[in-house]
């Protein structure tokens, strides 16, 4: 028996420091000291049928064992320990001094924060946002603006006009309509709208005057683009109807707005022009607020940019909207909003933005 302990502990000597984990430590426990089948338990289970003398000098021997078996095993237990927490320090360490990855964030396109501050100064001046579709009729766009089929002034508006009946049977869903479905009557042409002058309508049909409104929206012309025109653009719509409106109202409010809008007083002029839904109708030029009158490429050397259409409104638009046009007058404007967006940012070209040009977004 004592050369049996001596064995134990021999080969506990080198089998424990040499553990590789907690899991074969484990194992080498229950071999040496599990309760069923443990070396040294055997040992001390043993130590009954051995005679007094012997029993006491082994007894001493195991006892010293099992000191020994219980010391290695923390020993090994702690540097395995240490081990673990050095491998987990190596391998998942984090540099918290290390530079972060910059998140990249979008922002708004300038359309979109120029327009929100032509809504801020608009509003402030008791003028509501409305909308219409992009997909418009004939008659909203046209002949309800007293722009009948045969009329010259049609020419101004180089138009895109829909397939319906192709794309019907080919293509769409059912509901996939324009939103304003209800109005279309059966055998009407459908287009992208040409102007945003065709809201004027549909928002007058569904209120009664008085009230402003501004509409922006996008507008379609079947154009050949260059660095001032493209076949999709912006406008921004304004109407006001009350009882007495004067184009002095007019010159009033559109002055204030293009103040605020480039944060400095504003010279406007009116010259004659025509559009076929307005009368008088005129073209809103503004002193230039680049070159401050002294003559630039923008203002083409003459000292005036021009702004936008306007005019009042024409008795016939009145009476094709339902309103009786002996007791309603108003006036009303479109600009485009691209112009506006370019000249406040001093962007070259009218394409740069839908070009999808990160380089381009990324400077507003
Ligand atoms: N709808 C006109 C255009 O697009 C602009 C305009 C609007 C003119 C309202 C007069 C009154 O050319």
């Amino acid at each position: 028996m004592i050369n049996e302990i001596k064995k134990i502990e021999r080969s506990a000597k080198t089998e424990i420091p040499e553990a590789k984990t907690a899991e074969d430590l484990q194992e080498l426990k229950i071999q040496f000291l599990g309760r069923e089948r443990g070396a040294l338990t055997l040992i001390l289970r043993g130590l009954k049928q051995l005679p007094e003398k012997e029993r006491v000098r082994v007894g001493k021997d195991a006892n010293k064992l099992r000191g020994l078996l219980e010391s290695l095993f923390e020993k090994r237990g702690r540097e395995l320990e240490a081990l673990t927490i050095e491998s987990v320090l190596k391998t998942e360490r984090i540099d918290v001094t290390r530079p972060g990855v910059r998140q990249k964030r979008g922002h708004l396109h300038p359309h979109t924060t120029v327009l929100d501050e032509i809504e801020r100064i608009f509003g402030s001046m008791g003028f509501e946002v409305a909308e219409g579709p992009e997909v418009e009729t004939e008659h909203y766009n046209f002949d309800a603006l007293n722009i009948p089929a045969d009329h010259p002034a049609r020419d101004m508006w180089d138009t895109f006009w829909l397939r319906q009946n192709e794309s019907k049977r080919q293509n769409s869903p059912p509901g996939a309509n324009p939103p304003q479905a209800e109005k279309v009557k059966s055998n009407e042409r459908l287009l992208l709208r040409t102007h945003t002058s065709p809201v004027q309508i549909r928002y007058m049909e569904k209120h009664n005057p008085p009230f402003r409104i501004i509409a922006p929206g996008r507008a379609y012309r079947y154009e050949a683009t260059d660095a001032s025109h493209e076949f999709q653009f912006y406008q921004v719509e304004g109407l006001m109807v009350d009882k007495t409106v004067s184009i002095a109202n007019f010159k009033a409010v559109i002055e204030s707005f293009f103040s605020q809008l480039f944060k400095t007083k504003v010279r406007t002029r009116l010259r004659p022009s025509y559009f076929p839904f307005v009368e008088p109708g005129f073209e809103v030029d503004i002193a230039c607020v680049i070159c401050n009158q002294k003559g630039c490429s923008p203002c083409k050397k003459t000292g005036w940019l021009e702004m936008m259409g306007a005019g009042m409104v024409h008795p016939n638009v009145f009476k094709a909207a339902g309103y009786n046009p002996k007791q309603w007058q108003g006036f009303a404007f479109g600009m485009g909003l691209d112009r506006i967006v370019m000249m406040k940012y001093k962007i070259p070209d009218i394409r740069l933005f839908h070009s999808g040009d990160l380089r381009f977004l990324k400077q507003f």
